[in-house]
C-alpha cells in the first residue's frame, strides 16, 4: 500500500493529509503543530472489527461510498440516472508548506481539491468538478469535509430570526447528522454562520475547538456528522436546488470556499477568522484601511418621512455631535412612500425630493460628512414602473408569482437585461451623486426562485449578485458597501470579501445587542459590525435604557447613531458627543486588536478588545446577580508578563471601589487569574475599563 503524506503548517496550525493508494486524501491531523518528523502514517489506522468492508473506511475530503463511507456523500450526481457512483484516483499532487492541490479523476469527471493553510491558521478548502464525459452531468451536491478528532464531543451552532440573529445552540456531538441548511436565497437570518465542534465544556479560552464557515451568500449547508464507525466530519457547501447545476461536457462547478478554523478556546478560533478577514480587506483596499467613520443612519429617525428641511436639520445636529457619515435610508426613490410600492424604480422621487438629492448631499458634505444611500437592488414591488414594464424580470415559476414577503418580489439578476438595467441604475446614482457608501439591503427570502421554464435560479442569482458587487468595486474603487438583509440576513465571508461591514440586526436594544454582537463577533471582527445608538426606548422591544448602556454597547462595533437627534435634549447631546469622541479614540484599537470574552457569571459578562499596548473591556450587568456584590471579574487575553494600568472610563458610573479611585498597575496574569472587584451595577448597565501597558 502506498501513501502520499502532505503536511501543511502555518499560523500555528498544522494539517496533515494522507492519500493511500492514490485515493482522495484523508485528514490524519488538524490542530496544534506537530514535530516535523512525527509520522502518523500507520499509527492511527484502526484494527478491523466485525461487519466491516474489506478495506478500512476512508473518510476523505470528499467522502465516497466506494471507499466505505456510508454517511452523507461528498459528491452526489449522475448522468440521467446513470454513472452515479464515483471512486476517484489521485493523478497528481502539487504541494508546498501552505497549500496543496490534489488532482483526481474518475470516469468522465475530474476533481480538483485545493487546500490552503493561511498565515492566520485558517484552512481554505474548495473543490472543483469538471465534466470530461460526453454527456451532461447533473450535480446534486458537492460538500467537501474535514475529519475532526473524536474528542470533539460537543457542537455549537446558531439559529436566528429577525431582531434576534445568531442565537447559540449547544448539543452533544452524537452519532448522526446535525445539518443546518439555509434555503432562503440569501445567507439567512436563521443561518448558522458557524458549525463548531469542541472538547466537552469548551469555552472562550478552554477546550480545543474546530469550526467551519461556508463563505457563500446563497443556499448553503453546514453539517456535523458522526458515523457509527467513529469518524466524524464537518462538511459544507452549496445547497443546490434540483437541476440547478447541470455540467455540459467541458463545464466545471466550483464549491464556495469552506473556511475552517481551529483554536484552543473559541477566542482563538475566532481570532483566526478575524485576522483572515482583515487581510482580505487590506488586499482589497491597497490605499490602506482608514478609521471607520462614525455613521448616522436615518431609518429609525424618520422612517419613510423624507423631507429636505428636517433631514438637513438632523444632519446639522449629527455633525455637531461628531458624525462623519450620513446615510439616507429607504424612501427616497420612485413611489416609495411606504413599503408597498416603488422598489425597482431607482430614480429620485420628484414628489419628495423636488430638487433631487443634491441639496441634501451637498448640505451633508458641506457639514464635513460623507453621504451614503440605501438601496435594495435585487427587489421589486408589483406597484412600480419597473414591474409594469418588465413583469418577465420577476423570479417565479411559470404562470404564478411566489408568495410575497414585505409586499415585494425578487428580480431575476441572471436575466441579462435585468442585470444590465440594475447595474446601470446603480452606477449612475453613485457617479451622479458622488456616493461613497451604499447600504445594500435584501428584505426577503427567495421562495420558488425560478426562471420562465421553472428552472431554479438561486445559484445563478448569487453569482450575479457577486458579479454586480465586483463590477461596482472595479468602477468605484472607494465605494464602501454595507451588507444588510432585514438586519443580519446576509452575513458571511463570501459577501464580506466584497463589502465593508454588516448591519448585524434591526434591533438596536443594547441588551439584545450584547448577545447579537457577541455571537456575530465570533466570525466578524468588531469594526465590521454596524452598531448604532438608538433612542432611549428601543423601537423593536419597547425596553428603555440609559445612554451609557446604549453607547457602551455600540462602541464595541462600528459605531453609529439611529435616533432622531432633533428630539434629544442638550444634556443627551452633550453625553452623546462624548461617546462619539470615545468611539473615535477606540476605533483604532477595535480594528486591530483581538476580541476576548468570558463566560457569563451571575448575570455579569466581561468582553473586550486587546491590543499590544492597550485594551478596553466592558463589564456588563445583563441581569441582577444572585450574589451582592457580584465579586471579582477577570480579564483574559492580556500579555501575562506585562504590567497594565487600570482605569475606569469616566463616561461610565463611578463605583465605590479602591481600584477605581486610585488607578492600579497589575500584571496581565493577575488580571486574568485574580481579576478586579466588579463595579456593582444596576441590571442592564455597564462599565468600561481601560488598560494601558505600563513600564512601572
Ligand atoms: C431593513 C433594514 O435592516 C433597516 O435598517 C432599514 O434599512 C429597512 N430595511 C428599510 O426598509
Amino acid at each position: 500500500m502506498s501513501a502520499t503524506v502532505v503536511r501543511l503548517v502555518n499560523g500555528g496550525v498544522s494539517l496533515v493529509l494522507t492519500s493511500r493508494d492514490h485515493h482522495l486524501p484523508v485528514v490524519s491531523h488538524w490542530g496544534t503543530v506537530l514535530a516535523p518528523d512525527d509520522d502518523l502514517t500507520d499509527v492511527l489506522t484502526p484494527q478491523f472489527v466485525s461487519d466491516q468492508t474489506e478495506r478500512l473506511i476512508e473518510c476523505s475530503l470528499v467522502p465516497e461510498e466506494a471507499r466505505g463511507w456510508l454517511g452523507t456523500p461528498g459528491l452526489a450526481g449522475h448522468r440521467s440516472g446513470r454513472s452515479s457512483t464515483h471512486a476517484f484516483t489521485v493523478t497528481g499532487v502539487d504541494a508546498d508548506d501552505h497549500r496543496a492541490t490534489f488532482h483526481a479523476s474518475d470516469a468522465g469527471l475530474d476533481l480538483t481539491l485545493t487546500v490552503g493553510l493561511t498565515a492566520e491558521g485558517v484552512v481554505e478548502l474548495s473543490a472543483e468538478l469538471t465534466n470530461t464525459g460526453d454527456d451532461p452531468f447533473t450535480l446534486d451536491s458537492l460538500t467537501p469535509a474535514l475529519r475532526v478528532p473524536l474528542r470533539a464531543r460537543e457542537l455549537l451552532d446558531f439559529t436566528g430570526r429577525h431582531l434576534r440573529e445568531r442565537s447559540p445552540q449547544r448539543h452533544p456531538f452524537a452519532v448522526g447528522t446535525v445539518r443546518r441548511d439555509s434555503r432562503r436565497g440569501r445567507t439567512g437570518l436563521q443561518s448558522t454562520t458557524l458549525m463548531i465542534a469542541g472538547e466537552p465544556g469548551f469555552g472562550f479560552q478552554e477546550g480545543r475547538t474546530w469550526g467551519l464557515h461556508v463563505a457563500w451568500s446563497g443556499n448553503h449547508t453546514h453539517l456535523a456528522e458522526r458515523a457509527h464507525g467513529g469518524e466524524q466530519i464537518l462538511a459544507g457547501g452549496e445547497c443546490l436546488l434540483p437541476g440547478e447545476v447541470v455540467l455540459a461536457p467541458g463545464e466545471s462547478y466550483r464549491t464556495p470556499a469552506l473556511l475552517y478554523s481551529f483554536g484552543v478556546g473559541l477566542d482563538e478560533l475566532s481570532a483566526r477568522y478575524h485576522a483572515w478577514l482583515r487581510r482580505q480587506h487590506e488586499a482589497r483596499r491597497p490605499a490602506g484601511r482608514r478609521p471607520r467613520p462614525i455613521t448616522l443612519n436615518t431609518w429609525e429617525a424618520v422612517y419613510f418621512a423624507h423631507d429636505l428641511d428636517n433631514l438637513v436639520e438632523l444632519a446639522e445636529v449629527a455633525a455637531k455631535v461628531g458624525v462623519e457619515r450620513f446615510v439616507l435610508d429607504d424612501g427616497w426613490f420612485g413611489s416609495r412612500r411606504d413599503d408597498t410600492a416603488g422598489l425597482g424604480d431607482w430614480e429620485v422621487s420628484a414628489d419628495v425630493w423636488p430638487g433631487g438629492l443634491e441639496p441634501l448631499a451637498d448640505a451633508v458634505r458641506g457639514l464635513g460628512m460623507e453621504f451614503g444611500l440605501w438601496v435594495e437592488p435585487e427587489m421589486i414591488n408589483l406597484d412600480s414602473d419597473l414591474a409594469r414594464a418588465h413583469p418577465e424580470w420577476i423570479l417565479g415559476p411559470p404562470g404564478r408569482l411566489p408568495l410575497r414577503v414585505r409586499n415585494q418580489h425578487v428580480l431575476n439578476l441572471a436575466h441579462p437585461d435585468a442585470y444590465a438595467h440594475i447595474a446601470s441604475r446603480l452606477s449612475d446614482l453613485v457617479a451622479r451623486l458622488g456616493i461613497s457608501y451604499l447600504k445594500w439591503d435584501h428584505n426577503r427570502d427567495l421562495i420558488e426562485a425560478a426562471g420562465p421554464q421553472g428552472e431554479r435560479l438561486v445559484h445563478a442569482q448569487t453569482l450575479a449578485y457577486y458579479r454586480l458587487l465586483d463590477e461596482l468595486h472595479e468602477r468605484f474603487g472607494d465605494l464602501e458597501i454595507e451588507s444588510c438583509a432585514s438586519g443580519g440576513g446576509r452575513i458571511d465571508l463570501g459577501v464580506l470579501t466584497r463589502t465593508d461591514r454588516v448591519w448585524a440586526s434591526d434591533c438596536n436594544d443594547p441588551l439584545e445587542r450584547q448577545e447579537i454582537q457577541r455571537w456575530t463577533g465570533l466570525l466578524l471582527p468588531p469594526e465590521f459590525i454596524g452598531a448604532h445608538v438608538g433612542p432611549a426606548r428601543a423601537h423593536t422591544t419597547g425596553r428603555t435604557h440609559s445612554l451609557t448602556f446604549r453607547a457602551g454597547t455600540a462602541v464595541f462595533g462600528h459605531f453609529g447613531i439611529e435616533w432622531d437627534l432633533r428630539s434629544a435634549n442638550a444634556g443627551q447631546l452633550e453625553r452623546l458627543t462624548a461617546w462619539v469622541a470615545r468611539a473615535k479614540e477606540l476605533r483604532g484599537l477595535l480594528a486591530t486588536g483581538r476580541t476576548v470574552r468570558t463566560a457569563d457569571r451571575d448575570g455579569t459578562r466581561v468582553h473586550g478588545v486587546v491590543g499590544d499596548d492597550r485594551a478596553v473591556f466592558a463589564v456588563v450587568q445583563l441581569a441582577s446577580s444572585p450574589t451582592y456584590p457580584t465579586g471579582p471579574v477577570t480579564f483574559p487575553g492580556l500579555d501575562p508578563d506585562a504590567r497594565w494600568r487600570v482605569t475606569l472610563d469616566e463616561l461610565t458610573p463611578a463605583p465605590d471601589l479602591v481600584w477605581a479611585a486610585e488607578p492600579r498597575v497589575l500584571s496581565g496574569r493577575a488580571l486574568a487569574e485574580a481579576g478586579l472587584a466588579a463595579p456593582t451595577l444596576y441590571p442592564e448597565h455597564l462599565a468600561i475599563i481601560h488598560l494601558e501597558r505600563s513600564e512601572s
